[in-house]
C-alpha cells in the first residue's frame, strides 16, 4: 500500500519520519517523532514536520510516545506551509534564542491544532466515520510535531539522553464522511492588578450546517484559573467544557455528548484570571503575559468545515458578554467560574465593564481585531495579539460591584 503521508527525507536524522507500517485493516500507523534530539535548555519547544500528499488522507487518531518526565507538552499542527520542511526548528511561544537550530513560528501560514498531549493524556481516537483531513486541496500541506521539552536534564551530562518523542497517527486514504475542525474562541485585552477578571468572547455562528462538538482544550498562563465555553441558544446558556487551564492542556470531552450548534446559536468562552500581582498583564506571548484560549474540537457531515476558524474579541477593559444583547448575560451559569471540583465562585473584582457602547465602533473593532488575528495566527501559528491601540474614548466604565 502506498504511504500516505511522506516523511521528510532531506536529511538523515529525519528518515525516521518515513516508518509507515499497515495496522491490519486500510488504516495505516504513520510516525511522526522527534528525531534523537537533545535540547539543551529548559523550556526548549522543537518542531519536526512532515508533508501531507498530493492526495488526501484522513486522520482517524493519535497514539503518544512520550514520557511525561520530559515533554512537558506534543501538539500536532496542520500547516500550510511550515516555517521549516527539512529539518527541526526552535518553534517556541516563549523561544529561547540562543538554540543551536533556528526559531522561527510552527506555520508561516493556516495554522491549525489538530491534537495535543500533556501529561496522563492516553490515545485520542477520532469519533467513529471521523477524520481530519489533510493534503489533497484540504488546505493542509503539513503536519508539524511540537514538543516542549520544560525540563532538559536528562539530555546533559552526565546522562547525555536522546529523544525521539512523537504521535503514532492513524491514517486511511479512503474518505470519511464526517470531517473534523477545531474553531478557537480567545481574547484580547488585559488583566488588572490585583484583581479578578474576566475575559470573554463571544461570535454567532451563521453557516447552514450543523456542528458537532466533541472535544475542548483550554490554554491560559499562570494567572488563569478556570476557562469555560458555552453553547447560547435563545439566551439559553449550555455549557460546552470547563477546566482548569492548569491541568494537562489536552483535549477533554465535551461536558454534553451529542451536543450541537445550529445557525443562530452564539459560542461564548471566558476566562477567569486572578491576578495577585502588583501590575496589568497584557495578552501576549510571553510567559509574563497571559493568554485566554478555549478550543473546540468538532465533526460535521460531509466535506464543509467552519469557514471561520476563530472568534476573538478585544477582551477587558473594554469588551464583556455583557455587551451583546442577544447573549442574555443574566442567564450566564452560576458555576462559570468555579474550577471543576470546588464549590467557590470566584467573583470579577475591580474589572471595567463598558455600560455604553457605540455597537457599530464595537462591530468594527471586531472585525479589525478578527482579521488581525487570523493574519497573525495564519502567519505565526500562535494566537499572538498584537500591541492594543488607545481604547476608544466613547467607552464609559463602572466597577464590579
Ligand atoms: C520516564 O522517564 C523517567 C526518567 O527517566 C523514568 O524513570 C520512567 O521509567 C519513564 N517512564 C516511562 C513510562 O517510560
Ligand atoms: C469520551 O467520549 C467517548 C465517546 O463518547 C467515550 O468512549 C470515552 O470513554 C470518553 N472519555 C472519557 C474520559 O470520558
Ligand atoms: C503597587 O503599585 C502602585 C501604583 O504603581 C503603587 O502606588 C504601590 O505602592 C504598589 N504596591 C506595592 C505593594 O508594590
Amino acid at each position: 500500500m502506498a504511504q500516505l503521508l511522506y516523511g521528510v527525507v532531506c536529511t538523515a536524522v529525519l528518515a525516521v519520519l518515513t516508518s509507515a507500517k499497515p495496522t491490519g485493516s486500510e488504516e495505516m500507523a504513520v510516525e511522526l517523532r522527534m528525531p534523537e534530539v537533545q535540547p539543551k535548555l529548559h523550556d526548549t519547544y522543537l518542531c519536526v514536520p512532515m508533508q501531507a500528499g498530493k492526495k488526501a488522507s484522513y486522520i482517524t487518531g493519535f497514539l503518544p510516545h512520550a514520557n511525561s518526565s520530559t515533554a512537558h507538552h506534543m501538539l500536532i499542527y496542520g500547516c500550510a506551509v511550515p516555517f521549516k520542511t527539512d529539518q527541526i526548528w526552535n518553534c517556541g511561544e516563549m523561544a529561547s534564542k540562543n538554540s543551536d537550530v533556528e526559531q522561527g513560528p510552527v506555520c508561516t501560514e493556516g495554522a491549525k491544532i489538530l491534537y495535543a498531549w500533556a501529561m496522563d493524556a492516553t490515545s485520542l481516537h477520532l469519533p467513529k466515520d471521523v477524520a481530519f483531513k489533510v493534503g489533497g486541496n484540504s488546505e493542509i500541506n503539513w503536519v508539524v510535531l511540537q514538543v516542549h521539552y520544560k525540563d532538559v536534564h536528562l539530555f546533559l551530562p552526565p546522562y547525555n539522553q536522546k529523544d525521539h518523542s512523537g504521535v503514532t497517527m492513524l491514517v486511511t486514504e479512503t474518505p470519511k464522511p464526517k470531517r473534523a475542525g477545531v474553531y478557537l474562541l480567545a481574547t484580547d485585552g488585559e488583566v488588572a492588578p490585583n484583581a479578578v477578571t474576566y475575559m470573554e468572547a463571544a461570535c454567532s455562528y451563521e453557516q447552514p450546517m450543523t456542528i458537532h462538538p466533541f472535544a475542548y482544550r483550554t490554554h491560559a498562563h499562570d494567572h488563569g484559573e478556570v476557562v469555560s465555553g458555552y453553547r447560547v441558544r435563545n439566551g439559553q446558556w449550555t455549557e460546552l467544557g470547563r477546566k482548569s487551564p492548569k491541568l494537562p492542556e489536552m483535549f477533554y470531552n465535551v461536558t454534553h455528548a451529542g451536543i450541537t450548534i445550529l445557525p443562530g446559536d452564539i459560542l461564548a468562552a471566558r476566562c477567569t484570571m486572578v491576578n495577585h500581582e502588583n501590575r496589568t498583564v497584557a495578552i501576549g506571548s510571553t510567559v509574563k503575559d497571559e493568554m485566554c484560549n478555549f478550543y473546540l474540537m468538532y465533526w460535521v457531515d460531509g466535506e464543509d468545515i467552519m469557514d471561520e476558524n476563530y472568534c476573538v474579541s478585544p477582551g477587558p477593559p473594554s469588551w464583556y458578554w455583557s455587551d451583546v444583547h442577544a447573549i442574555h448575560a443574566e442567564n450566564v451559569p452560576a458555576d462559570a467560574s468555579v474550577v471543576p471540583g470546588t464549590t467557590e465562585v470566584i467573583k470579577a473584582t475591580g474589572a471595567k465593564v463598558v455600560v455604553e457602547n457605540d455597537l457599530d465602533q464595537v462591530k468594527d473593532e471586531f472585525i479589525q481585531l478578527l482579521e488581525n488575528f487570523r493574519d497573525r495566527v495564519e502567519a505565526g501559528g500562535n494566537p499572538e495579539p498584537e500591541p492594543r491601540d488607545e481604547e476608544p474614548e466613547n467607552f464609559n466604565y463602572y466597577h464590579y460591584p
